[in-house]
């Protein structure tokens, strides 16, 4: 069996994704997930979308996702899934990613909003979510986690790492697709069962932001002390609710 065939065979077996389509590049596995609906034929199958490379990778905010060739991961999880809470997705989907690399990491991994994960001061991992406007029910997931390399270029130099970085070793992409598939499904069966007291509460830990002042952007600016959040909601020292859904910044104030 190669790698490929063992590692679908691993996601058949341990997640929703029936399928995997791992290529050596392409622009961005966004586009090839939406390639392969327009294909006709298996729209409706949960599958992993896996390039090696790609040439035009989408960031937030129209920003632009570096790689290096066969060193990183780059992934879109293509799920049709009927969420009665949609917006636990984008904001459970750090946590998934912060249980999948952390044993890689070898050390806390921490939650910077809205959805990037970081070492330290360092982004190692970012994540998209896109919804089809004309299948609602369906998502698609991008994750680019920066794995085994060991230079960036431009600004990047000194504001992303890598865990290859962090721990001076190499690692198995296939393997650590696979635990990301694996935590990527359970935070999708706990929406689903409406059960994510446990990822929100990593949520609050690894933000660190409880108790703290901070300032929130949601339309207007507003600045006070952080009293609860979870994946609905932020609530401030002064009693006022913010949907997490309107909140475009978040962060805290020196
Ligand atoms: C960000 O931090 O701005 C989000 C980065 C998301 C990058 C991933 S890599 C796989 C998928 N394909 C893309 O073109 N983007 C996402």
């Amino acid at each position: 069996m190669t790698p490929d065939e063992n590692l679908e065979s691993e996601l058949k077996r341990r997640t929703r994704f029936a399928r995997l389509v791992h290529t050596p590049s392409c622009d961005s596995t966004q586009e090839l997930a939406i390639a392969a609906d327009t294909d006709g034929g298996r729209e409706s199958d949960d599958a992993v979308f896996w390039a090696d490379h790609q040439t035009r990778g989408r960031g937030r905010q129209q920003r632009v996702w570096d790689d290096e060739h066969g060193l990183d991961l780059a992934v879109t999880f293509r799920v049709t899934a009927e969420l009665s809470r949609p917006v636990a997705l984008p904001a459970g989907l750090p946590v998934a990613v912060l249980r999948a690399f952390e044993p890689a990491a070898a050390r806390p991994l921490r939650i910077k909003w809205p959805n990037d994960v970081y070492v330290g001061a360092r982004k190692l991992s970012g994540v998209l979510v896109d919804r089809d406007s004309r299948h609602p029910h369906t998502y698609r997931i991008g994750v680019g986690v920066n794995v085994n390399r060991l230079t960036f270029p431009g600004e990047l130099a000194e504001t992303a790492t890598s865990l290859a970085l962090e721990t001076g070793g190499t690692f198995d992409r296939h393997a650590l697709l696979l635990e990301l598939a694996v935590q990527l499904d359970e935070l999708l069966a706990a929406i689903e069962r409406s059960d994510t007291a446990a990822h929100e509460q990593v949520f609050r830990e690894r933000l660190s932001l409880l108790g703290r002042r901070v300032r929130v952007t949601a339309g207007a600016v507003r600045e006070g002390t952080l009293r609860a959040i979870d994946f609905d909601r932020l609530t401030l020292d002064d009693g006022s609710e913010v949907p997490l859904a309107i909140v475009t910044a978040l962060g805290p104030l020196p």
